[in-house]
This record gives structure tokens, sequence and C-alpha cells, in this order.
């Protein structure tokens, strides 16, 4: 995993597909003097993604490839990688699954966020899917990504209880104020700056 050096902030990008607020989120903490990362470029497979905006309001790159194949998005994805010099990928609501090879290309330097407690509730509809099954806790968890679907190493985990009345949103809206908090965290946990 690299690391960043002295105050030398590690070149990231984030990837997007959808309303952006861990994006925003991720901005900000980037934004701090003490903060490990600096975001330099935006991501996104979705030409209608509501958090493109955030590349104007921060002025920040952004570039969309709205590509059914895989193959075509990930080619043009990492020669800008490359040219931006990117060391670090924050996947942020990102609703691509990325390959083996490009994932190898990039090991150890992608995380993710995703809206459950991982092991469990690996894919879509999470929180239907908690629900359905009558949980009493779900949560979030950042994760280094492998290979293999919301399988790669834990950082960090928050648990969150469900309320007798939860429904799907109401879920979703109470996690993703816990993914706010644990996003920068997991970051500061790996990367920290003295
Ligand atoms: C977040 O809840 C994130 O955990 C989830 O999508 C939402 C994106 O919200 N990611 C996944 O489900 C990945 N499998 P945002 O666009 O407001 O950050």
């Amino acid at each position: 995993m690299v690391k960043s050096v002295g105050l030398k902030k590690i070149r990231t990008a984030v990837f997007i597909s959808g309303t952006g607020s861990n994006l925003e989120n991720l901005v900000k903490f980037s934004l701090k003097k003490k903060s490990p990362i600096e975001i330099v470029l935006i991501i996104s497979n979705n030409a209608k993604a509501k958090g493109l905006k955030y590349s104007k309001i921060y002025k920040i790159k952004k570039k969309i490839y709205n590509y059914n194949k895989n193959k075509i998005f990930e080619t043009k994805t990492l020669i800008d990688l490359k040219s931006n010099g990117i060391k670090l990928i924050c996947l942020a609501g990102f609703m691509k699954i990325l390959s083996g090879d490009f994932i190898r290309k990039f090991k150890g330097k992608i995380l993710n966020i995703h809206p459950s407690l991982l092991p469990k509730y690996k894919g879509l509809k999470t929180h239907e899917r908690v629900i359905k099954n009558k949980e009493k806790y779900s949560g979030c968890t950042v994760h280094l990504v492998n290979s293999k679907l919301d399988s790669g190493r834990i950082v960090l985990q928050k648990r969150v209880k469900l309320s007798e009345k939860e429904t799907p949103l109401s879920l979703q809206k109470k996690i993703l104020k816990h993914e706010h908090i644990l996003y920068p965290r997991a970051i500061d946990k790996i990367f920290a700056n003295p």
C-alpha cells in the first residue's frame, strides 16, 4: 500500500456513478491540511451522475466514460490515471464491476465503501435484503478491492441499529451518514500523516 510522504498528498481519483455524497465528503476531507490525500480526478461511467457537479464546484478534473463495454471504460480510464499520476482510487457509489486485470494494475491501491456489514450482503439492494431478513443491525464497510466482489481486506466497519419501522430508504439515509464518517477515517487509518 502506498504511503503519503511528509506533507506530499497522495494523488487520488474518485470513481462515481450517482449522487456523489461520498465524493463531496471525501473532497472536503482532502482539503484539510492534515489529510493524506488530494483528489485530482473524478471518473464516472454515467454522464447523468449528479455527483459530477462537484467537479465544477471544487475545480476537479472529470472524465466520463459512458460505455457498456468494460474494456473501453477501463482502457480510457487507465490512460487518465497514468497521465494524472494517480496513486490511489476511491470507489464511491461506483456501480460498475472492475475487471481482475484492472484491479491487478492498481493492486492494494483501490478502496471501496459498501453499505453493509461485509461479508454479509455483498452486491446490490443491500438495504432491501437486510430488512427482508429482519436483521437487527446493518452498517457500512470500507475495504480494499480485490478481484472478488466486495471481498477485499476490511479496513473499517461501523455497525448501525435498525429501528422497528425501518424502510430501505430510511436505512440508506441512516447508513450514508455513517459512511461519511467512516471513509475518511479509513483513509487516515491507512495513510495518516504523523
Ligand atoms: C453509498 O451508500 C455507497 O455505499 C453505495 O452507493 C451509495 C452511493 O451514494 N455503494 C454501493 O452500493 C457499492 N456497491 P453517494 O453517491 O451519495 O456517495
